[in-house]
């Protein structure tokens, strides 16, 4: 069983590394296997609408890492989109990578279905739970599971390593670990 997380942001050791490090700790505690890719010092090109990609199974451009990243996520049981809020939403890079993987399962039905999503967020103040939404969005409409925890899947921070100090919010995030375990343990893949 193997979950691969996303990290969106452009700091590669930044607060949202530290979220999904902390979902990650509670999978790892359950014999589940990780991988953590960081989009830091790439710039993913949004979708270019050419619908090529049926029948390929992935996108049919290959300028940057989304078609390594995207054969990763059809290979995994879980997927954790992790973005911080930025302009109260996701990252451009966790956009373009949704735009992009969900025309690619639209024109290939099925290579998202049964896996289990889980969107996180870090905010300095606001707009963690618009980027959660965005996330949610493209595991829902994509015949995924989307995995819970005690609250909103948000941690608050603004300097890297400040979201250490959200008690609540890194608290959240184990459970969702626990959660998604739980989740996958229940799907028995
Ligand atoms: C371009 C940019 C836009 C941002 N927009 C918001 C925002 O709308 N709301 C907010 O609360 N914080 C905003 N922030 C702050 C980040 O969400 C916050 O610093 C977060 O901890 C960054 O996570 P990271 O360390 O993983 O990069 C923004 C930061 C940047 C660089």
């Amino acid at each position: 069983m193997k979950v691969i997380g996303l990290n969106g942001s452009v700091r590669k050791e930044g607060n949202t590394a530290i979220i999904i490090n902390a979902v990650f700790g509670e999978l790892k505690n359950a014999g589940i296997e990780t991988e953590l890719v960081s989009f830091s010092g790439e710039i993913l090109q949004p979708c270019k609408a050419c619908f090529a990609c049926g029948g390929k199974k992935n996108c049919v451009h290959q300028s940057d890492i989304f078609g390594e990243i995207f054969q990763k996520v059809v290979q995994a049981n879980g997927i954790i989109l992790a973005s911080p809020s930025y302009s109260a939403d996701v990252s451009v890079n966790i956009k373009a990578f949704i735009e992009r993987a969900a025309v690619v399962a639209d024109m290939n039905l099925g290579l998202l279905r049964h896996k289990v999503g889980a969107a996180i967020a870090v905010a300095r103040r606001g707009g963690a739970l618009n980027a959660i939404d965005t996330m949610n969005h493209f595991f829902l409409n994509h015949e995924m599971f989307v995995a819970g925890s005690t609250y909103w899947n948000i941690a608050y921070g603004h300097m890297p390593g400040d979201v250490e100090k959200d008690n609540e919010g890194m608290e959240t995030m184990k459970n969702l670990g626990i959660n998604i375990a739980y989740l996958l343990n229940c799907l028995n893949v």
